[in-house]
């Protein structure tokens, strides 16, 4: 499903060197993080840290002040020219879900849609891929029911087979795990296995890798908008291990004080952005 055609051998994601200011304050600096095809990588760090902000600039949805952002090779800035069909997006969930009665089946087709195509989601094929990418997160059976009596796991995957119904090469999930119980967080991780295995890319943003570790390869740390840690989760965790034994709390977010390169002042809001990031979810 590519409708542009891409730089051959383009990482899936290619920032470099990318700050980015919201208001007065500077939210992100100096990032580098290519993601190549076929990697699954866990974006980490603190409430605050930049998470959630870096994914949406990954997806052009904010404005860098310096450095660009690429996917597939094109520049994020120009956004006419970048495969978004390649490109699957689920947004950290905020609070329940809206008001707005729908079924499963609606909410997956309603991924097929861009200002484009405004019909997408209508007639046979697009119902079949909707059942199909329903059926990938084990929810086939449950596609003529109303979200509003989901779960949050249930809502969760829902989304996730709104973000796949247009088989991106390239997933960027926004803490899918939270709020979501165990046995949920467990059937999500068999999932995002799955999907891997496929050779889908993966960026994933989690508070901690929990019932993720095994889908994921690679860690990045963010800490007060910097990267702090990019590598083997194997040595993320190594240094925790470090960390501990040198006596310090290990803070819960694997945020990793002692590799700061910068001096930065943290950038400290009251928490913003709730609403804005589910109307994105089209990655449009
Ligand atoms: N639109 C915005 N305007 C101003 N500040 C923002 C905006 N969005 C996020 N921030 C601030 O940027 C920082 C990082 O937020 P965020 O990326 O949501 O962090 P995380 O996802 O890691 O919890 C926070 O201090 C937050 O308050
Ligand atoms: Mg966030």
């Amino acid at each position: 499903m590519t409708s542009t055609p891409t730089p051959a051998g383009a990482p899936p994601i290619d920032v470099t060197d990318v700050s980015v200011v919201l208001g007065t304050s500077l939210i992100l600096s100096g990032i580098d993080l290519t993601v190549g095809e076929g990697e699954s990588v866990a974006l980490l760090g603190a409430n605050g840290s930049g998470k959630s902000t870096l994914v949406k600039t990954i997806l052009g949805l904010h404005p860098v002040s310096s450095g660009t952002v690429r996917l597939f090779g094109r520049d994020v800035a120009d956004r006419r020219t970048v495969p978004w069909d390649r490109v699957g997006y689920v947004p950290q969930r905020v609070g329940a879900s809206s008001g707005v009665p729908a079924t499963a089946l609606e909410v997956v087709r309603s991924g097929l849609l861009s200002p484009s195509r405004p019909f997408a989601d209508r007639g046979r094929a697009a119902r079949q891929r909707a059942l199909a990418a329903l059926d990938a997160v084990g929810l086939a059976d449950r596609a003529q029911d109303h979200v509003q009596v989901f779960s949050g796991g249930q809502s969760q995957r829902v989304l996730i087979a709104r973000a796949l119904v247009r088989s991106p090469d390239l997933l960027l999930l926004d803490e899918p795990l939270a709020g979501i119980d165990r046995a949920s967080r467990e059937s999500l991780a068999v999932t995002l296995a799955g999907l891997r295995d496929q050779g889908l890319t993966l960026l994933t943003v989690l508070h901690e890798m929990g019932e993720l570790t095994d889908v994921v390869e690679r860690a990045v740390v963010l800490a007060e908008g910097r990267v702090v840690f990019d590598g083997p989760k194997s040595r993320l965790a190594h240094d925790h291990a470090r960390h501990d034994e040198l006596g310090h709390d290990r803070p819960d977010n694997c945020e990793h004080a002692h590799e700061h390169g910068s001096t930065e002042p943290a950038a400290h809001h009251a928490p913003v952005l709730t609403t804005s990031v589910q109307q994105a979810g089209g990655a449009q």
